[in-house]
């Protein structure tokens, strides 16, 4: 790949955000895992930025089912460094209402089935999570929306479950009980393999339903209602983050030095 194809910055959508940049370039990338899903680089003033809607480009790939792997190994291959990415929510923690944006700062992984690492052979590899996700990225997240004019919950745990089915409100109940503030299906293991590939990786969540329990029935329907109407402001978000971020990742986070110590020798 030659340096000038070479992309720094990325963006993960979810529900709704199938057509981040519709003017865009596409491209499949092919990986050890599997050719991700097309994704498409555009541009934002002077930075161009890969946009990756995880569950294709038609909504047709479960949560469960989606290959994340072959998606943050495609990142990487394009020279990825710094990705900002969007759930959809259901609200666990009582305060919390539908509409609301969430920058969480720490996870719960309650995922069963998917492959979670890219280290599944010598030299073992234990990455350090003590700070899920990037710090820097977390804050241009939270300034951005907050200059927006947006209220931002910038403090929260995020558990992701397998899904594709909603929880129940026993599991729910557990999950508060836990210190859980919000549930997701898409959170993990997205987050670790941003870090096992020493790429940094924040999250702008949105609420769009109360969890099970909280209300008389779950619909995707919904989901996916709240998901179009929150989508504009998100996307302002976004791209305006976008441009805060610098060309070239020059900072000192957990991210950057992911691989250092996480190997016995
Ligand atoms: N549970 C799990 N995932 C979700 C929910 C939920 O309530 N809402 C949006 N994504």
């Amino acid at each position: 790949m030659r340096n000038s194809e070479k992309v720094n910055i990325a963006v993960i959508g979810g529900t709704g955000f199938e057509k981040l940049f519709k003017s865009a370039k596409s491209l499949r990338v092919k990986t050890p895992y599997g050719t991700a899903p097309v994704l498409f680089i555009g541009t934002v003033d002077d930075r161009k930025v890969a946009f990756l809607p995880r569950h294709g480009l038609n909504h047709s790939v479960p949560p469960h089912r989606i290959n994340y792997r072959a998606n943050l190994h495609a990142l990487h291959k394009l020279g990825v460094e710094q990705i900002m990415s969007t759930n959809a929510v259901g609200a666990i923690n009582r305060d919390f209402q539908s509409g609301d944006v969430v920058v969480p700062h720490d996870l719960i992984d309650f995922t069963k089935t998917r492959p979670t690492t890219f280290y599944d052979k010598a030299p073992v590899t234990h990455i350090d999570m003590s700070q899920p996700y990037c710090p820097e990225i977390r804050k241009l997240l939270i300034q951005t929306a907050r200059g927006k004019g947006l209220q931002v919950r910038d403090k929260a745990v995020l558990v992701c479950t397998e899904g594709p089915r909603y929880e129940t409100p026993a599991e729910i109940e557990m999950f508060r009980r836990l210190g859980s503030d919000i549930v997701g299906m898409t959170g993990c293991p997205e987050a670790v393999l941003a870090r096992e590939l020493e790429m940094c990786y924040a999250t702008i969540c949105y609420v769009s339903n109360m969890a099970a329990g909280m209300q008389q029935r779950l619909s995707a329907l919904e989901v996916s209602k709240v998901s179009k109407k929150i989508l504009p402001v998100i996307q302002e978000v976004l791209i305006g983050t976008v441009k805060g971020l610098p060309l070239k990742r020059e900072r000192d986070c957990p991210c950057s030095s992911a691989l250092r110590d996480a190997r016995f020798q």
